[in-house]
């Protein structure tokens, strides 16, 4: 996740070759409940860059973020295309949507986010996400409609070296911590090399 952007352009093609592995995202049952709002123009960006209280991070030292990204997409979820989806006849069979474990259209969002992160990096650009807990309203400011859920914004655009490291870096988990093997808390054996 980068945090910290040069304010150059992107190009509006490269902008539609990410939003086109975006789309390509599987979603529960096929539904494709998740809408992005892309937000390129100066006004937008720093209406969106105030609803996030940008100044008071900067006045914590932190760099411009918003502000200088240059291309913010909104991710957004609609629980109603799930819903509709699981309606048809194919699917009548299935648990409905507002009684699954987990509502898939957020689980569906993380994955289109993800695709929006990787098809940036895969572009030679960089990528950050700021969660809808950020923002004052950023339904309201974006003009998601009622009924729809507001998940974030990643941030897209060249990096620029931060000007604030981290100030504790955390590891990152192994392999070998994060696998069980067969059964929840058997590590997976490994094998020693010749
Ligand atoms: C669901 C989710 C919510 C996140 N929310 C925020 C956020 O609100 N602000 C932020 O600075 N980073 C946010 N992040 C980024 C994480 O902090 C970041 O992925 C983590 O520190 C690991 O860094 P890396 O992705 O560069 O490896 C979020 C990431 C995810 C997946």
């Amino acid at each position: 996740m980068v945090r910290s952007y040069r304010s150059t352009p992107i190009d509006a093609v490269v902008v539609d070759r990410i939003l086109d592995a975006a789309r390509r995202a599987p979603s529960a049952g096929f539904s494709q409940g998740v809408e992005l709002v892309v937000v390129t123009s100066d006004a937008g960006r720093r209406r969106l860059a105030a609803d996030a209280h940008e100044a008071e991070f900067l006045a914590r030292g932190f760099d411009p973020w918003l502000s200088a990204a240059p291309v913010h997409i909104v991710v957004a979820c609609d629980p109603d295309a799930y819903r509709s989806r699981y309606g048809e006849a194919d699917k009548t069979a299935s648990t409905p949507p507002d009684e699954w474990t987990a509502p898939y259209w957020w689980v569906d969002a993380g994955a289109v986010l993800m695709m929006l992160l990787l098809a940036s990096e895969d572009e030679g650009l960089a990528a950050g996400f700021l969660g809808s807990h950020a923002f004052d309203d950023l339904a309201a400011v974006t003009g998601v409609p009622a009924g729809y859920e507001t998940v974030g914004l990643v941030t897209v655009g060249h990096a620029a070296e931060p000007t604030r490291k981290p100030s504790r870096p955390r590891r990152r988990r192994q392999v070998s911590e994060v696998e069980h093997s067969e059964t929840w808390g058997a590590p997976r054996r490994i094998e020693p090399s010749e």
